[in-house]
């Protein structure tokens, strides 16, 4: 079953009591995908280029996505396609009940927060005039990638609850759909994913984490 949850900074979450596992970092889930995937993953890929292509593994409460958006709108001139797949979408109803319109306060934030929920799946849909966003539902294990990124947000849940996901061939995959210097960014700091980052032909930055984290991952294919 699964539950909204308040984190520490105000923001909500999703708690899956199945996996009973919470989407994001009770430490403040705004804050996590804000340092995570904005400003140590998006900021850092963006600058100097005319688009960028963002691949997301699991769009969850679509909040990185919702945050992305934000900032692309604040950067008329680059075109950014936002490509996220989720194997097990939330319940429509569910998504309506997160706080990220009201935390995040402008109309237009409300909009593209419902509108990234409601467009339909497997479809680019430009959400703005310079953000396409494309929802893919399918099972990343089986994904295989049919454009190529500039930078990925690897959200999948951690690797004591989903090893599936960050296994060799896993971020091999992820690897694969980077073209050469593209940006991979992940709050784990595990030295074993960091070693299978390093195998699978990325090198590897350690920064700091968001609340609650010491370090975060920064890897760019190499
Ligand atoms: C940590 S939560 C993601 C949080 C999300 N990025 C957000 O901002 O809400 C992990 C997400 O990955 C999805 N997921 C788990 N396994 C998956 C798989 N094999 N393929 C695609 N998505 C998966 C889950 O359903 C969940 O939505």
């Amino acid at each position: 079953m699964k539950t909204i949850f308040r984190t520490a900074d105000g923001s909500d979450t999703v708690f899956d009591s199945g996996l009973h596992c919470h989407y994001h970092s009770i430490n403040g889930a705004f804050t996590e995908s804000q340092h995570v995937f904005i400003l140590n993953g998006f900021d850092r890929c963006a600058p100097g280029r005319q688009a960028v292509r963002i691949f997301e593994v699991g769009l969850g409460t679509g909040l990185n996505a919702l945050l992305t958006a934000c900032r692309a709108a604040e950067h008329p001139n680059l075109m950014v396609s936002y490509h996220a797949i989720e194997a097990e979408p939330l319940a429509l109803h569910l998504a309506g009940q997160l706080n990220y319109p009201d935390f995040l306060g402008t109309e237009e934030t409300k909009n593209l927060f419902y509108k990234l929920h409601q467009v339909p799946w497997d479809q680019c849909i430009a959400l703005l005039p310079n953000f396409c966003f494309r929802k893919i539902q399918a099972d990343f294990l089986s994904w295989c990638p049919d454009a190529a990124y500039d930078l990925i947000y690897h959200d999948a849940f951690a690797p004591g609850d989903q090893p599936e996901l960050w296994t060799h061939d896993a971020i091999q995959t992820m690897r694969n759909a980077l073209d050469c210097g593209g940006i991979l960014s992940s709050y784990c700091a595990k030295g074993s994913f960091r070693r299978t980052l390093r195998a699978c032909g990325f090198e590897v930055m350690r920064l700091p984490g968001p609340p609650g984290k010491r370090e975060m991952t920064l890897a760019t294919a190499i």
